[in-house]
């Protein structure tokens, strides 16, 4: 499975998005938006008018991180806007199954995102019917929290399952992920790298992203699976 990084925006210059986004292109494969609700998390941040206002300006595949109360509801508006992929908290949803059904419905990747003390048996009946699992290494909400690390073993675990599917599914780290987290990350099996804090809050934001590739493809494999390098549209989930 190729590694991904996914610069998070959130914690970016907002009053610039476009102008952020280009900073961290060269070196990222997904861009990494947070959308929360004020309700499912204690933060309020982007919805659907701002994934299609940012649209025209990249064409890096928009990983959208839905920590809001009702994330079907959403999901039209996201496709129509030109979202690629959306993760939906398992805490949220009545109905997985539905859910997911309804975002590859829509044309989207489809994954599902735990918060840390959400065990991972919640997601394992749908593995075969999903593209990416985001174990969050941090309370959902607010960027630069610091990586919790008893959330690796899950990490491990949910690595294990996906391999034993033998289906292209990608497997997500989010929060407090940083040059000296990565490599845990890495470990454990991580093949998709959301980045907030440690790039956009580094003096040189292009630079920060630059050196995370390079970890990211430092690790054993990464090189090799790289190799061809995919176009920006091939780099989608799987
Ligand atoms: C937090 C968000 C993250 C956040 C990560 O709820 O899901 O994507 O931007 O930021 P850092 O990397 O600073 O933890
Ligand atoms: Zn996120």
């Amino acid at each position: 499975m190729i590694r991904r990084l996914a610069p998070s925006v959130l914690n970016a210059d907002l009053a610039q998005l476009a102008d952020q986004v280009r900073l961290v292109e060269e070196a990222a494969d997904w861009i990494h938006l947070d959308v929360m609700d004020g309700h499912f998390v204690p933060n309020l941040t982007l919805g659907p008018p701002v994934v299609a206002a940012l649209r025209p300006h990249t064409g890096h595949y928009l990983d959208c991180h839905l920590m809001v109360s009702n994330p079907e509801a959403l999901l039209p508006a996201l496709a129509e806007a030109g979202a690629n992929g959306v993760s939906m908290h398992v805490e949220a949803l009545e109905d997985p199954e539905r859910a997911l059904a309804a975002a590859a419905g829509l044309g989207l990747d489809a994954g599902l995102a735990l918060k840390p003390d959400t065990p991972l048996d919640t997601v394992l009946p749908h593995l075969d019917d999903l593209d990416l699992v985001l174990p969050m290494t941090v309370d959902p909400g607010f960027g630069g929290q610091a990586f919790d690390d008893r959330v690796l073993p899950k990490i491990a675990a949910a690595a294990r399952a996906i391999a034993e599917r033998g289906r292209p599914v990608g497997l997500q780290v989010d929060g407090g992920v940083n040059a000296a987290t990565l490599p845990r990350c890495l470990e454990a099996g991580a093949n998709v790298f959301v980045i907030g804090t440690a790039i956009f809050g580094a003096d040189d934001p292009a630079a920060a992203a630059k050196a995370f590739r390079e970890l990211i493809d430092r690790g054993s494999g990464g090189l090799k699976e790289r190799s061809g390098s995919p176009s920006v549209n091939e780099r989608g989930a799987g």
